[in-house]
């Protein structure tokens, strides 16, 4: 399914160096509240210095996210998304929260980001779903240096490559990696002979 759009589809995200978002339960301790002695370096290097989220947070007017997602950040003390529009993709989620639209498929959350611009897109499995309908157009990733050997994967299975370009990368004093990453477009396919005859 090729989606039309006019928005940019973007992704702030922080990951184990190993690949995950969160530990199986949702854990994300091991992001928020490292070991002390675990992320010290002497010696910074950086190319483009990535923009960080002060600078990503305002620049986004949509948040599309899973309902995993959306059921940490309930468990948050503020809503951090006031005065962004923010779609929840759900099969099962009652409509009890008026901060918040619901989509049922990919197809209802692509039909309620027509009016976007630039759309922030969080949580593991949605962040899958639109990499593979080719609705995300770049990924800043900020690595801890921690491994955690299971948990939510920020990646998953692909039909096919896909491949990106590094836009900006730098580490933080505080051992973190960031980089930013453009998502190369597909090129569009040739009609097939038949479709052009019939
Ligand atoms: N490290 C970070 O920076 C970071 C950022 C964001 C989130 N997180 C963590 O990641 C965890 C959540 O990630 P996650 O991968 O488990 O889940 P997620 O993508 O946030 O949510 C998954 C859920 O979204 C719904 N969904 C996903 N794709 C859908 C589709 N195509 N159509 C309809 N519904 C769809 C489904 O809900 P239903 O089951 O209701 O159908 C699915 O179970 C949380 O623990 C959160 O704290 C970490």
């Amino acid at each position: 399914m090729t989606y039309y759009r006019g928005w940019t589809g973007r992704v702030f995200i922080g990951a184990s160096l190993d690949g995950f978002i969160a530990r199986p339960d949702g854990a994300i301790d091991w992001l928020t509240d490292p070991p002390a002695d675990g992320r010290c370096h002497a010696r910074i290097t950086s190319s483009a210095e990535v923009a960080g989220w002060e600078t990503f947070f305002p620049s986004v007017d949509h948040v599309a996210m899973g309902r995993g997602t959306y059921e940490k950040v309930l468990t948050f003390d503020t809503w951090p998304y006031e005065g962004k529009r923010v779609i929840v993709m759900s099969t099962a989620l009652a409509a009890n929260d008026d901060r918040i639209t619901i989509a049922r498929t990919l197809d209802d959350a692509v039909r309620e980001l027509a009016r976007a611009d630039q759309v922030y897109v969080d949580g593991g499995k949605v962040i899958q779903a639109f990499l593979r309908a080719d609705l995300i157009d770049e990924i800043t990733i900020g690595w801890a240096p921690t491994l955690i050997g299971t948990g939510r994967p920020l990646f998953g299975l692909l039909e096919s490559d896909i491949t990106l370009s590094v836009l900006a990368s730098n580490a933080s004093a505080g051992g973190m990696v960031h980089a930013t990453y453009r998502v190369h477009r597909p090129a569009p396919q040739p009609m097939l002979a038949s479709a052009e005859t019939t």
